[in-house]
C-alpha cells in the first residue's frame, strides 16, 4: 500500500500547506469548476448561528474562508483562528484585517493550548483527515467545549473526485492515480459522525453532494498540479500538454460529498 502523502506531518507541513499560493490554486480551480452545491463556510456559519454566545474557535482555519464567514455571521466577542501553518494563519489574518475580537493561535490540533471548557463554538473543517487518529481530536475539542458547547466537524466522502482520478490515469500521467489513498482515508463522510460520536452528542448529520465541471485540459491540470494525490512531474503546462495528447480538451465533470456533523458536550 502506498503511503498516505496527507498523512505524513512532514509533507503537510512543508509541501502542502507551507505557502498560502499552492492551497489558493486549487481552491480557485475547484470553485471555478463547481456547478452545483452551497458554499460549505455559508452552510457552517448557518449551522454555527444557534444564538451561543462566547469564543468561537476555527481548528484548521487554513486561508481563513470559513473564519470570515463565522466573523461575519456570529459576530463573536472572541474568535480564535488556530492553524500549524504560520503561512496559512498569516494570509487569514490579512483576510480578517479590522476584525474586532479575532486572534491567531499557531498550534497542532492534538493538543490545543486552550483551557478546558473553554469554548463555546468549535469548527474544524476539512482538516481532521490530516490526522492519523482524528478520534483524538475529537476529545481535544470536547475538551475545550463548555457544557452544552457546539461542535461542527465537515469532510468529504471518499469517492470525492473519482472521475477525476481516472482521467489521470487513463492519460498515463500517474497510471497507479485510481489506487492511490484518498485524501480522506481517516475521516470521511461515513466514519465521521461515529467518530464524533465517541465524545459528543451528535445532533445532527447533512450531507451534501457538490459537482463540477473542468473545462479543458487547462483546467483540470491546475487542480490536478497542486493535489499530492498525484505522482505527475512537470508543472500546470507540461501536464495539460499530456492530457490534450492523450486524453484530449474536452470537459471532465465530477462529484464530492460534503458532510457536516453538529454535536454538543455532554
Ligand atoms: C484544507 S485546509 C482547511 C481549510 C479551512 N478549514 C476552510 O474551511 O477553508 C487544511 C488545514 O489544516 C491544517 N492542519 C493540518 N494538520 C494540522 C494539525 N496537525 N494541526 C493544526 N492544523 C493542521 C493545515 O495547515 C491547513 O491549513
Amino acid at each position: 500500500m502506498t503511503a498516505n502523502p496527507f498523512l505524513d506531518t512532514d509533507r503537510v507541513r512543508h509541501d502542502l500547506y507551507a505557502d498560502a499560493g499552492r492551497i489558493a490554486q486549487r481552491t480557485g480551480a475547484l470553485s471555478r469548476a463547481k456547478t452545483a452545491g452551497p458554499h460549505p463556510a455559508t452552510v457552517i456559519a448557518d449551522l454555527a448561528a444557534t444564538g451561543l454566545r462566547g469564543t468561537v474557535l476555527d481548528i484548521g482555519c487554513g486561508r481563513g474562508t470559513t473564519t470570515l464567514a463565522l466573523a461575519e455571521r456570529l459576530d463573536p466577542p472572541r474568535l480564535i483562528a488556530f492553524d500549524q501553518s504560520t503561512a496559512l494563519l498569516a494570509e487569514a489574518r490579512s483576510r480578517l484585517t479590522g476584525r474586532l475580537g479575532v486572534e491567531f493561535l499557531r498550534g497542532d490540533f492534538h493538543a490545543i493550548d486552550l483551557p478546558n471548557s473553554s469554548v463555546a463554538v468549535a469548527v474544524a473543517a476539512f482538516c481532521l483527515y490530516h490526522s492519523p487518529r482524528p478520534a483524538a481530536v475529537i476529545a481535544e475539542i470536547a475538551r475545550c467545549l463548555a457544557p452544552g458547547g457546539l461542535s461542527i466537524t465537515v469532510t468529504k466522502s471518499p469517492d470525492s473526485y473519482r472521475t477525476l482520478d481516472e482521467v489521470i490515469a487513463a492519460s498515463g500521467l500517474d497510471p497507479e492515480a485510481t489506487s492511490r489513498p484518498s485524501l480522506y482515508e481517516t475521516f470521511h463522510s461515513h466514519n465521521q459522525a461515529e467518530t464524533v460520536a465517541a465524545c459528543l452528542d451528535v445532533q445532527q448529520v447533512v450531507h451534501h453532494e457538490h459537482r463540477f465541471r473542468f473545462a479543458d485540459a487547462d483546467h483540470i491540470a491546475e487542480y490536478a498540479a497542486t493535489n499530492p494525490k498525484y505522482q505527475l512531474g512537470g508543472g500546470v503546462e507540461e501536464i495539460a500538454r499530456r492530457l490534450r495528447e492523450t486524453v484530449g480538451n474536452g470537459s471532465l465533470e465530477t462529484t464530492s460529498t460534503v458532510t457536516y456533523v453538529v454535536a454538543t458536550r455532554r
